[in-house]
């Protein structure tokens, strides 16, 4: 096989006419495919413009995104992130391999891609690498968290292997249907009861300026609080200017961000959140962050959130029918309230990482 990897070209719109408009919409029928393999039929999808929004240039991350070509076929993607505010010698990448490749093919194109996103790394001084390959509730090599497994022959994970990373952490990704869930209201009604001291606000797309430096530090802890095993990532820094480009980037295309916070009655304070992301299209919704701080755990607030923001989707947008979630498999206090409200697994994801010899 005859590989060219080459950087993806954006078009200005998705209906573009000639190569890059072209060499897109391949793309995006193969993003769909690959997701669809990787997580299940409908559970990640995204419209054109989700997608090419996706791909636009921003002020937390860079994002390289380098596709490979047998002549005119596309048959393999890496997607490189390389953070700009704080893990600034990191790089983030995740390989995509066309499943009508031969097992050989696979690993001669990942071996390819994974030397590429090393190359990417040492072209900008970055010193540590973390790959996203497919993973297992367990596998040959377990995570170095005790939690979640890899097959290391796997040919995502073989370049890998061979250069020396360690699998640090596996990610859960779960699936709820909100039709299992036929006790949903009776449900928020009782976690509503086990927390009288607190009371829920709620909001659509980006902050009210009222709960913005509140909803900065819990972004934050987000960071801090959620288990990373040894991935180097660091203690993210949350200013205006970032949850502004945040709000914008996770709508960009038409998505809607929705939020609900825990507001302690006798203080006022935000004592955690959760958030969902609602695509153009499909059936599912997307879990993105919850987090409840320490002072205010142990109140069920983390199910309460969750809970209510299922009621609030049903409401708002009843076409989507599940949520889907990543969660680290050491995560036992998140994994609870997720089992608990109807979450079962579909796939797992495996975070390998490499640092280079100093
Ligand atoms: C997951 C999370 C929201 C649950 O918080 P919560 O809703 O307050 O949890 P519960 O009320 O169900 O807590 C039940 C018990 O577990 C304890 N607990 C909850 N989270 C805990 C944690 N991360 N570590 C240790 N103990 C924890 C509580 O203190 C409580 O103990 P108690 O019964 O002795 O009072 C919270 O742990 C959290 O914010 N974790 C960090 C962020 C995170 O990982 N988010 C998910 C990323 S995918």
């Amino acid at each position: 096989m005859q590989i060219d990897i080459r950087p993806m070209v954006l078009p200005a719109h998705p209906d573009e006419d000639g190569p890059a408009g072209d060499e897109f919409r391949l793309a995006h029928a193969y993003n769909e495919r690959s997701n669809a393999e990787r997580y299940g039929e409908g559970l990640y999808v995204n419209t054109p413009v989700e997608f090419l929004a996706s791909l636009q240039p921003n002020a937390d991350y860079r994002l390289d995104r380098l596709h490979a070509w047998d002549g005119d076929r596309l048959v393999g993607i890496i997607t490189v992130y390389s953070n700009l505010l704080d893990s600034t010698d990191v790089v983030e990448a995740q390989p995509e391999l066309s499943s009508e490749l031969s097992a050989a093919e696979q690993h001669e194109l990942a071996e390819a891609l994974t030397e590429r996103a090393h190359e990417l790394a040492a072209a900008a001084g970055r010193s540590t690498v973390i790959m996203s390959t497919v993973g297992a509730a367990e596998g040959a090599v377990t995570a170095t968290s005790g939690f979640g497994g890899a097959d290391p022959a796997h040919p995502e994970a073989a370049p890998l292997v061979r250069r020396g990373y360690a699998l640090e952490q596996v990610y859960r990704v779960s699936v709820a249907e909100l039709a299992d869930l036929p006790d949903l209201d009776a449900r928020l009604v009782a976690a509503a009861a086990g927390a009288p001291a607190y009371e829920l606000v709620r909001w659509i797309g980006g902050t009210p300026a009222e709960h913005r430096p509140a909803m900065r530090t819990l972004y934050e802890r987000m960071s801090t609080d959620a288990p990373i095993g040894n991935l180097a990532w660091e203690e993210e820094v949350w200013d205006e200017p970032r949850l502004a480009e945040f709000e914008r980037t996770v709508q960009a295309g038409g998505r809607t961000l929705l939020t609900v916070a825990a507001r302690e009655r006798s203080t006022g304070e935000l004592g955690g959140f959760s958030t969902l992301i609602l695509p153009l299209s499909g059936a599912t919704a997307r879990q993105h962050d919850t987090l409840v701080t320490k002072p205010h755990r142990g109140h069920g607030l983390g199910m309460l959130m969750k809970l209510d923001n299922l009621v609030r989707l049903r409401e708002l947008r009843p076409e989507l029918v599940r949520v889907v979630t990543w969660n680290a498999e050491e995560n036992r206090p998140m994994l609870a309230v997720n089992e608990a409200s109807g979450f079962a697994p579909v796939a797992y994801e495996a975070q390998w990482q490499w640092k280079a010899e100093r």
